[in-house]
């Protein structure tokens, strides 16, 4: 789904009704800019400019004149400048544009309100997921102001929305092959190379991959995408495929399992990543690469005990078939690490204590790379994705030794899950490459200004302002 959401001012072609984000400080001074009619309005109505309060305002005739938008007190936990996303859903048909004469009335040091950011905000917001079920379309539009690069907004939306949709797809329509699809799809868009590994090769060349789809009925597969002047700097993106988690033999308890058609959430979130970077033609040669398997139960699974060497040639004891997701990883991580790319980035759904340490909305980051980890979280504080450094401390690394093979895929502890999935990952990636691990969780729980509930594209508006700033054309 591509947004129509946001508009060029040329696109509009005619007036757009006037939004004025407000504080509770501003409003009365905004108010005293507009006729008596809204005024008084306003006032009947109680409006506060509490955070997300939005409020329409009549005309002399009745008409649809101005819209009030409140951006809350400086210290209300709802104040974000990706709150104006809320309009989209809030605003009745019609063209709308922000007022950004209001602007000067804010506090230097307070500026609650950034266009850039409400635009996007406002894009993202107007997400909806309709494969299965009609939902009434949009009718408000935005008009972005001459300053803002509605292209720019356009990728951004576009990459997100992409993985939205297919993390909201469900596992029933979303097999290996299908995940595959989707990444064939936006190859061909962009002039991509694409292929697959399977079957016999997909053994040889990627044992864990194999060993942790071969239950299920839908082949696993390693789909492999690369893109741009192989003479420019290298960024590979590893993004974990489980297209449904039942945890393998060491089953899922049915709570545990409801959501586990988003275990390919970092295969969503690198595609959605991907799509950014071709369609702004950044000067890097881009690979992406995604095991996609689904980890299932039936006599062909493999088993808590098994040994099996890794495309690395490291032996790993299987210690639970629910901690799939490093496996797949592990050989695809392996393969990209074979090129020495100048940047490694992992992305998945990987632990249930990533969840238990920063709860939903936070991406855990774990790098060796404090240049690269600087750099990530400026990007996240400005975009307001947010990222959080967690450790990868060494001296856990330990947890994973195993007495009858190389390694073991588990600490067997239950501390620091997060970080020994993470530390886990490291030992099939070259100390001298620079690697950075974003553990997502790939959903909200609940509606946001900027995004329904359901697939949530995480960190990769964060990853894409970085590499930008890193590889743009400037
Ligand atoms: N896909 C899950 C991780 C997950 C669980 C993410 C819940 C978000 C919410 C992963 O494959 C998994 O099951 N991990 C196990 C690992 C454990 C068996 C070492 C976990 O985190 O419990
Ligand atoms: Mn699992
Ligand atoms: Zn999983």
């Amino acid at each position: 789904m591509v947004t129509d959401a946001i508009l060029s001012p040329g696109e509009a072609g005619g007036p757009a009704i006037p939004v004025h984000p407000v504080t509770p400080d501003t409003v009365a001074r905004v108010l005293e800019t507009l006729p008596e009619t809204a005024r008084t309005y306003a006032g009947i109505m109680g409006f506060t400019a509490e955070a997300g309060q939005t409020l329409c305002l009549p005309g002399d005739t009745g008409s649809l004149a101005a819209v009030l938008f409140g951006l809350g007190s400086a210290n209300a936990p709802a104040r974000s400048p990706l709150l104006p996303g809320k309009l989209a859903k809030a605003l009745p048909a019609g063209n709308f544009r922000f007022d950004e004469g209001t602007q000067g009335l804010f506090d230097a040091d307070d500026q609650p309100f950034d266009p850039r950011l409400a635009t996007l905000a406002f894009a993202l917001g107007a997400y909806r997921f309709d494969a299965y079920k009609k939902v009434p379309p949009l009718r408000s539009h935005l008009v972005a102001g001459p300053q803002i690069d509605t292209e720019e907004i356009r990728r951004i939306t576009d990459g997100v929305y992409r993985a939205r949709d297919l993390i909201n797809r469900p596992a029933n329509d979303l097999g290996p092959a299908e995940l595959a699809g989707a990444v064939e799809s936006l190859a061909s868009v962009h002039g991509a190379k694409f292929h697959t590994v399977t079957g016999a090769d997909l053994e040889t060349e990627y044992p864990l991959v194999h060993a942790v789809g071969a239950a299920s009925d839908r082949a696993p597969l390693l789909a492999d995408m690369t893109w741009g002047d192989p003479a420019h700097p290298k960024i590979t993106l590893v993004g974990k495929g489980v297209v449904f988690d039942t945890g393998g033999l060491d089953l899922k308890p049915a709570a545990g399992m409801a959501l586990m058609k988003k275990d390919m959430g970092g295969a969503a979130a690198t595609i959605g990543l991907a799509s950014m970077i071709m369609d702004a033609g950044l000067p890097v040669r881009l690979r992406v690469l995604i095991p996609a398997v689904e980890n299932a139960v039936s006599g062909r699974a493999f088993r808590p005990g098994d040994i099996f060497k890794s495309r690395k040639g490291l032996t790993v004891e299987i210690g639970n078939t629910d901690a799939e997701g490093r496996l797949v990883l592990a050989d695809a991580l392996a393969r990209a690490d074979e090129e020495a790319p100048d940047l490694l980035v992992s992305m998945a759904t990987l632990t249930g204590a990533a969840r238990v340490a920063v709860g939903p909305d936070l991406v855990p980051l774990f790098s060796h790379d404090d240049g690269f980890v600087a750099d990530i979280l400026a990007s996240a504080e400005a975009q307001y994705d947010p990222v959080w450094r967690l450790p990868l401390w060494r001296p856990y690394d330990k947890w994973l030794d195993s007495k009858v093979a190389d390694l073991s895929h588990i600490g067997g502890k239950a501390f620091a899950g997060a970080s020994i999935a993470a530390l886990f990952l490291n030992r099939f990636v070259d100390a001298g490459t620079t690697y950075a691990h974003f553990d997502i969780y790939g959903w909200a729980p609940e509606a946001r200004p900027w995004a329904p509930a359901g697939g949530d594209a995480q960190a990769i508006r964060s990853l894409f302002d970085c590499l930008s700033r890193r590889y743009g054309k400037a």
